[in-house]
């Protein structure tokens, strides 16, 4: 389907090259026209897919199990005490197991290791569903999403505010590869990771992104094409949630960011979100906003991310 990407994992949106991210983009963007217009597909026919969950969700979950269905296939839903992954038994032997009994596996968790543990031990593809270091599908759906609102990548003036998180990791990611210029706002001293920071400047040589890290909401943010926030406490930082409202509350999207965004900027956010937090609920409701465009995609993508690994040739 897409050459080269059969087998693979995605576990990183650095497994993708460029090529491969704006094939997987082209796919998606036609698996949704074509699902719009009433056809169907059977790629995955007789395939089956184990979905594991350290973390609740509703996005994740919903499109990879509705997007398996809407191609033929089957998607298992492993909850969290079902298999009560490295306390019942190891990721290995998890990992091995299903990759015996499924064609695809798919994985929310907590440590980065962990869906990289099965994908080392699976030999069946494993997809990264979210990790506390990265949401590389996520970002495949709001490549897509920005590509189907601004008719192109690169060279648009994209910002992000909020948590250097596992979302921003993986939004530095793909602006580096395909060529969008980033600036990641923070408070000071929840900048992104040394190491995300290093190699999205790195890769960023080789397509003309600009790939930057600030600390000053207004002044990144004057004429940005795309404004992105996410949640201020991510899955697992609950007992921070109240602490960080008070260091983050000059991060936040509202009137006064739209004032100095391009007239014809548009806002996302991954989901869920903390309205009043990172984003007023008035904001949210602008013209400017592509929100549940992004939360749809994520079925689109994800059946593209699918075919692509693991469809017949
Ligand atoms: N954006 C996202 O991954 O949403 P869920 O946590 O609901 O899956
Ligand atoms: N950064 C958030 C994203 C949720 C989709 C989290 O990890 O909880």
């Amino acid at each position: 389907m897409i050459p080269g990407l059969k087998g693979r994992n995605f576990v990183s949106v650095t497994d993708f090259s460029r090529s491969e991210i704006e094939q997987v983009i082209q796919l998606a963007i036609r698996l949704k026209t074509e699902f719009k217009a009433g056809k169907t597909h059977s790629y995955l026919a007789g395939q089956t897919m184990a979905m594991i969950f350290q973390k609740p969700s509703l996005r994740t979950r919903v499109s990879f199990e509705t997007g398996m269905t809407q191609l033929g296939g089957h998607a298992i839903y492993l909850a969290p005490t079902d298999i009560s992954l490295g306390q019942r038994e190891t990721t290995e032997d998890i990992a091995v197991v299903l990759g015996r009994m499924t064609n695809l596996i798919m994985a929310r968790v907590f440590g980065h290791n962990i869906v990289q543990d099965l994908a080392r031990y699976a030999g069946v593809p494993v997809i990264n569903g979210l990790s506390d270091f990265e949401h590389p599908c996520q970002i495949i759906a709001d490549l897509q999403t920005i590509q189907e609102h601004k008719g192109r990548l690169a060279g648009l003036h994209a910002i992000y505010t909020g948590d250097g998180n596992n979302v921003a990791h993986s939004l530095m990611y793909g602006a580096a590869r395909t060529g969008m210029h980033l600036t990641v706002v923070t408070p000071p001293g929840f900048e992104p990771t040394p190491k995300v920071i290093k190699e999205s400047q790195e890769i960023a040589r080789d397509t003309g992104a600009r790939i930057n890290v600030s600390n000053d909401l207004l002044k990144s943010a004057q004429g940005a094409d795309v404004v992105y926030t996410d949640v201020w406490a991510s899955m697992g930082q609950e007992s921070e949630a109240q602490s960080r409202k008070a260091k983050f509350r000059d991060y936040q999207i509202n009137a006064k960011l739209l004032a100095v965004m391009d007239s014809h900027a548009i806002i996302l956010h991954c989901l869920p979100a903390h309205y009043g937090e990172e984003i007023d609920y008035e904001t949210s409701r602008t013209p400017h906003s592509v929100i549940f465009d992004q939360a749809e995609n994520r079925l689109h993508a994800q059946k593209a991310i699918m075919v692509a690994l693991a469809a017949p040739a």
